[in-house]
């Protein structure tokens, strides 16, 4: 069967098909180049699609807010009403053809279970998905149920899809407790279903509401308090009504306080336990009754930069506190905490390959940055790599480590004072727990490696002190973790400079066999494609032989990315025409690397214009299979690299990634000092990947080198007979 579209609907209130829908949309935008999102109804009486929100914001940026909905309820009410349920469904085959026709793949959304429609809301999903000739996902709500109940349901969901005569594709149990979950797994209850069941369990944090839940359904004005405070979770709510000294003894981990806005004492209370250890972390303070805090209390709390939110509202405390706790939890493409966590659930036990063997779907072989992306995090994840950040001390790290830990992408070491930084990140509203943190001053394998560095360099005058001294710094610390192999790569650099950071990579590490330069790549994601650039970031000035080096390894690290190697050897002339030593020593690199590897697609010297537009190409190129299709840019020098890629990021809004690190024995990246959380991210997961592919070229030479000894073994055996 091949599929170019799926629908995803509930069965009941409440199943959290928006995760499945996130979990499906990750796994097809890593693989197809146009994926569309469609929800034939939405219910616009409740603001914007919330679902169409997320999607679009995260998978489908191109795709405008009105191509990805056909109508609202009260459309459907009126066909309904007038007996014109036909016409419903030739528009919105209309709308769902014209999608196909741009897109490679739609995946649908189905109605929400509320309202009137609720009680035709099962078949008319199935009537819609059966027009549009769609596949069929059912998702059941696993909550509170033993697993002779989800049973039933599953076959109950079947009889009913089954009956419809839509194609069954998949169903999905969500939000399962965890022991039933464990149960069923344990009783390979999937194996008894002619199509593939998953189950999810039940993750308490995703059902709880947000600061910013909260505040946007009560309106509530933010007194103080950062957009990243705003996704703390709110685990529980206490009303303050008592004496403070009472008041204290009721605070857990997670609370958001609900307090009259006049109560400067509780207030001051509060925000007092943020600075105690003994005293779990808060989410917020919610101020009622239109009260906010006067002009010097103000002052005050502004002078501390709380890691908290406090929020105010107008009305008084009971009503507020009712509010609060029919609020739930949204899904929303900021909320980049819950979006790891609900994609981690994913992941964790959805077998997507199998999933998506079933729907035989055609992969294409461009790679758009979305693709990219997305590709990045399912290849760390193939094999649990270990990276070790030295910069715990880093706020964007410590982000960016739960968001790693949660999608599982990598395991992860710290190095700090493992008390600071767990109190750090919990201060944060973080969840690091898996997190492995090891004090270099403190750690029982300083003594070894400090003589390890002073073996390493004596021969350059290192003394057994000076030896010692570096190894307290971090970035010699976890250089010799991946050199001694306790971890698998290293990422720093959102502190350090960029010398800072590699330095003890080229002195501890070393270049790989067949290589002796260590350079750089930028992958630079333009709006429909993926560029390699290199080297922007390492060698000021290098040599012709070091030019054909960086050309073939930035060749070999697109390669590892799935990007198809064309490597373009610039410079300020194309073929024959310039002359001068620049341009000569482009001409002697590109010599040198078409002589290392005869097969590599390499062109030089060439202008960046041949090298990228196929219009110039035809004119100075015509030949040449690299001219105007070139996916590698090897530029000849740090001046003209480091400025030309910084232009293109600038001028064209091209994200870049970068830079990554290419020539060492095992990886080190470095980060910029103006990094987002999403760029440690982007580069943990890069170093991941280097790391796998290191250790699986390291296997097969091991390997080459035994079947190599055994050979000359049995040689020698035969010889001695
Ligand atoms: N490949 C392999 N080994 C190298 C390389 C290289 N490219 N460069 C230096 N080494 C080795 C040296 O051989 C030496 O080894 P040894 O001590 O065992 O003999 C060791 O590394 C240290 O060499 P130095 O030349 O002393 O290293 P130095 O401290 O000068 O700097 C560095 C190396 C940091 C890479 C330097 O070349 C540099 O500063 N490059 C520019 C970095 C930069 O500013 N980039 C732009 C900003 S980044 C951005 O915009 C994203």
């Amino acid at each position: 069967m091949n599929t170019n579209s799926l629908y995803i609907a509930s069965m009941e209130p409440e199943a959290g098909k928006l995760l499945i829908t996130m979990g499906i949309m990750e796994y097809l935008s890593r693989r197809i180049e146009k994926v569309a999102f469609f929800r034939p109804v939405i219910d616009e009486s409740r603001g914007a699609d919330k679902d169409i929100n997320l999607i679009r914001a995260k998978y489908c940026p191109d795709m405008s807010y009105e191509e990805c909905y056909g109508f609202d309820t009260e459309d459907v009410k009126l066909f309904a009403s007038q007996g014109n349920l036909k016409e419903f469904y030739v528009k919105l085959l209309d709308h769902f053809n014209r999608l196909l026709q741009q897109y490679d793949f739609v995946l649908c959304e189905g109605l929400n279970s509320s309202g009137f429609l609720a009680s035709f809301n099962i078949n008319i999903n199935l009537e819609i998905a059966k027009n549009l000739g769609s596949s069929f996902i059912a998702v059941i709500s696993g909550k509170e149920q033993d697993d002779g109940a989800i049973q039933e349901e599953i076959k109950i969901a079947a009889n009913i899809i089954k009956k419809s005569a839509c194609h069954h594709f998949s169903t999905f149990v969500n939000r399962i407790p965890s022991n039933t979950h464990e149960t069923m797994i344990q009783s390979k209850l999937q194996s008894h279903y002619a199509y593939p069941v998953f189950l999810i369990p039940d993750n308490n944090e995703l059902d709880k509401p947000t600061l910013s839940d909260i505040q946007n359904h009560l309106n509530a004005a933010c007194v103080m308090g950062s957009s990243d405070d705003l996704y703390r979770v709110v685990r529980q709510v206490k009303i303050a009504t008592m004496t403070v000294e009472h008041f204290l003894g009721y605070i857990e981990d997670g609370d958001l306080i609900i307090v009259g806005g006049d109560r400067a004492d509780i207030l001051l209370a509060s925000i007092t336990t943020l600075s105690s250890h003994n005293y779990p972390n808060l989410a917020g303070i919610l101020l009622t009754g239109g009260f906010t805090p006067e002009a010097n209390m103000l002052k005050l709390l502004k002078g501390m930069e709380l890691p908290i939110p406090i929020l105010s509202v107008p009305h008084d405390t009971f009503n507020t506190t009712r509010q609060v706790e029919t609020i739930s939890a949204v899904l929303n493409a900021e909320n980049q905490r819950k979006i790891a966590l609900a994609l981690g659930l994913f992941d964790t036990h959805v077998n997507a390959e199998m999933f998506f063997n079933r729907a035989n779907i055609s992969i294409c072989r461009t790679m758009t940055p979305i693709m990219f992306e997305h590709n990045l995090f399912e290849r760390a994840q193939t094999r649990r790599m270990t990276i070790v950040l030295p910069e715990a001390g880093d706020e964007r790290i410590l982000r960016a480590v739960e968001i790693l830990l949660r999608r599982q992408v990598v395991d992860v070491i710290l190095l700090g004072n493992e008390d600071e930084i767990r109190s750090h990140s919990a201060s944060l509203g973080l969840d690091i727990e898996q997190a492995s943190i090891i004090n270099p001053a403190q750690s029982e394998l300083l003594p070894h490696y400090t003589d390890t560095l002073y073996a390493l360099r004596k021969h350059k005058g290192l003394t057994p002190e000076a030896a010692a001294d570096a190894m307290l710094d971090g970035s010699y610390f976890a250089t010799m973790m991946v050199h001694l192999g306790q971890a698998d790569g290293m990422v720093s650099g959102a502190v350090h400079t960029t010398g800072d950071t590699i330095r003890p990579a080229l002195q501890i590490i070393k270049t790989s066999p067949g290589t002796s330069v260590v350079s750089s790549v930028f992958f630079m994601c333009l709006e429909t494609e993926v560029l390699v650039y290199g080297d922007c970031a390492v060698n000021p000035d290098p040599s012709a032989e070091q030019l054909a080096e960086i050309s073939i390894s930035s060749a070999a690290t697109a390669l590892l990315f799935g990007i198809e190697p064309r490597v373009a050897m610039l410079s300020y002339s194309t073929g024959s025409s310039g002359k001068g030593k620049d341009v000569d020593k482009v001409r002697e690199a590109t010599l040198i690397a078409q002589r290392k590897c005869p097969d590599l697609l390499l062109e030089g010297p060439i202008q960046y214009d041949a090298a990228i537009s196929p219009e110039v190409a035809r004119s100075k190129l015509p030949e040449s299979k690299v001219a105007g299709n070139a996916s590698v840019f090897i530029f000849p020098d740090l001046n003209t690299g480091n400025n030309t890629y910084k232009a293109v990021q600038r001028s064209s809004g091209a994200i870049a990634i970068g830079p990554i690190l290419q020539g060492l024995k095992k990886p080190v990246n470095d980060l910029s000092r103006g990094c987002l959380v999403a760029d440690i991210i982007n580069t943990v997961a890069i170093t991941a990947v280097q790391a796998q592919s290191l250790l699986s070229s390291s296997a097969v030479s091991s390997a080459q080198g035994q079947s190599l000894a055994e050979k000359e073994k049995s040689t020698g055996e035969s010889h001695q007979q």
